[in-house]
């Protein structure tokens, strides 16, 4: 038997993620006086989250009184290309205006016009200004301000935790096991409900606006492998601003508010390209369109020598520059000793956004599995095939506490919970078969094949035999995972880590590409060249499970007020040439 120190906790509720969602939720759970402990595998300050750039989404009406509710629900049902669950987005867009309170409260610090008002910017493709800033560091805002309360909650965080399995009997979870990822010790964790708040599986790609080891797929792995479905897991967003270079930051996120403020998008040529695919709204048109319009360009040969386009703010005041987007003048000082005010910034499509995820109900994103719960990016139902920059931070406000109030209830509600020592045992065997992993084949050059193979035939542009490819290829790389060498070092357990990581990463590629494969249209962010046209039979959701492959799902009608603020969705601009 393998020397293993175990340790075991409990607590009413688990969350597993240490970003805004998790910590939304765990706010929510210990403002109810519940029992909650918040696991993660990044240090709390520095989640994902603190990368969320220019904004959070609000229709308060600081800018444009007219705005309401219903107009961000239908700018944004509009813009998921009619794939987001209707409801999903009405609880959002009316819980927004809350979420920003909330802040408020936790003294979040947003910027604001001399009359104290909340000032608000154009993001893409809103009818009117509602996304609410903090220079372009909303999400290091946010993420600081959550940490504020938690610590003033004493919320009990243990961010070096890496959690390798949820704990399932009978289709409902009681639990979770894992280990830490600087001395290894293993830890099975007890609890009534658990929170999946682990993120998405950008990093599946080459190029991506999430760092190493973040974003890998681990909520689609723990998920399915405890018994639920993912939904839409081909919907990525590719972000239009990704850095080119150095390589390895590459996708690294120069701001939409970049956009937002003014910047301007040229080709190598020196055209101001986005007059071919969207004269109206410009640089201001809606990811997927921005994304394809690069694309296209480089693939035309009016790109730049590294395979990218201009990015221009150099005309906007410095002073604008300094004060809306200060993060952006850092960082190309700092990657590239660049001067954003002297001159542009050569970018490229991005991975940045799973807006598939688990899923979820949306009156209280529990899942399929009893206790079970999924939230923010980890879960799915509101941006369907293009997000809207800004919503994602709204919904893990909104849905954060929604989450944390239905697994409060659900566990104040349990007579009794059943454990299963096989699902403990199993889960311990997992760890310890690949500590013993003696193997040839090296876990981070599988996780690189695996982001070629996606990057090579799932990115921006799709087809069917690329994606049989893909598959083909991933089906070799899952062949060598069978042996692979795990070495935890002096340094810590990272080598483990990094193998569950690879794990997760197969599995959220495999679902990708079968749900990818089965969309045989052009939709939002998924643009397949073998069908141009987006086709009205697939206004449908593709749910995947490894058991299921992959089923339509239909998705409920808009309500009339919504639907009569929407203008026409429209394929125009798509795939120009
Ligand atoms: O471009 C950005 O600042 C990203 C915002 C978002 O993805 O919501």
């Amino acid at each position: 038997m393998p020397d293993r120190t175990e340790r075991r906790l409990s607590a009413s509720v688990l969350v597993i993620g240490t970003g805004g969602s998790g910590l939304r939720a765990a706010i929510e759970l210990a403002e109810r006086g519940v029992d909650v402990l918040v696991l993660g595998k990044r240090p709390r300050l520095d989640a994902h989250t603190t990368l969320a750039a220019g904004g959070i989404n609000a229709a308060l009406g600081t800018m444009d009184p007219q705005d309401s509710w219903q107009q961000h629900a239908a700018d944004t049902i509009k813009e998921s290309y009619l794939l987001a669950d209707p409801r999903t987005v009405e609880i959002v867009t009316q819980g927004a205006a809350a979420g920003i309170h909330d802040l408020e409260r936790y003294g979040m610090a947003f910027a604001r016009e001399d009359d104290g008002r909340i000032s608000q910017r154009f993001f893409g493709a809103h009818t009117y200004r509602r996304t609410a800033f903090a220079g372009d560091y909303t999400g290091l805002e946010i993420q600081r301000a959550l940490v504020r309360r938690a610590t003033e909650l004493n919320i009990r965080i243990l961010d070096s935790v890496y959690v390798t399995r949820l704990l399932v009997r009978d289709n409902t979870v009681f639990g979770a096991y894992g280990f830490d990822l600087g001395d290894g010790t293993r830890a099975v964790v007890h609890a009534d409900a658990v929170i999946l708040a682990t993120g998405g599986h950008t990093r599946i790609w080459r190029r991506t606006s999430s760092r190493r080891d973040e974003n890998t797929g681990d909520s689609f792995r723990l998920a399915v492998l405890a018994g639920a479905r993912l939904r839409d897991p081909e919907l990525v967003q590719f972000h239009p601003s990704g850095i080119l270079e150095p390589e390895n930051a590459a996708g690294t996120l120069v701001s939409e508010a970049a956009r937002g403020e003014g910047g301007i998008l040229r080709n190598a040529v020196g055209e101001r390209f986005m007059e071919r695919y969207d004269p109206e709204r410009m640089e201001l048109s809606t990811r997927d369109r921005v994304s394809l319009a690069e694309y296209t360009e480089i693939m035309a040969g009016r790109g730049t020598a590294n395979g990218g386009v201009w990015l221009d703010v150099s005309h906007l005041p410095r002073e604008t520059i300094m004060r809306r987007l200060p993060r952006v003048y850092q960082m190309m000082l700092e990657i590239q000793m660049l001067d954003i005010t002297a001159g542009p910034i050569e970018i490229a499509p991005t991975a940045h956004y799973s807006m598939g995820g688990v899923w979820v109900r949306p009156e209280d994103h529990s899942t399929d599995v009893a206790g079970l719960y999924a939230v923010g990016e980890a879960a799915s139902g509101l941006h369907g095939a293009n997000r809207l920059g800004g919503n994602s931070l709204s919904e893990l406000l909104v849905y954060g506490r929604i989450v944390g109030a239905a697994a409060a209830a659900y566990s104040a509600g349990l007579d009794a919970q059943h454990r299963s020592r096989d699902a403990v045992d199993q889960a311990r065997a997992e760890v310890d078969d690949l500590l013993a992993a003696d193997g040839h084949e090296n876990v981070r050059a599988l996780q690189r094949a695996v982001r070629d193979t996606m990057t090579a035939y799932a990115g921006v542009v799709r087809d069917d035999p690329g994606l049989r490819a893909g598959l083909a290829e991933l089906d070799a790389i899952e062949d060598r995972m069978r042996d692979v060498g795990i070495h935890p070092d002096i340094a810590g357990f990272q080598d483990l880590a990094h193998a569950f990581d690879l794990k997760s990463s197969a599995l959220a590629a495999r679902a990708t590409l079968a749900a990818a494969l089965e969309r045989r249209e052009t939709r939002g962010c998924h643009n397949r060249s073998d069908y141009p046209d987006l086709d009205p039979d697939l206004r449908v959701n593709l749910v995947w499970s490894p058991a299921t492959g992959v089923v339509h799902e239909e998705i409920p009608p808009v309500p009339a007020e919504i639907a009569d603020l929407m203008t026409e969705v429209s394929s125009v601009g798509k795939l120009v040439e």
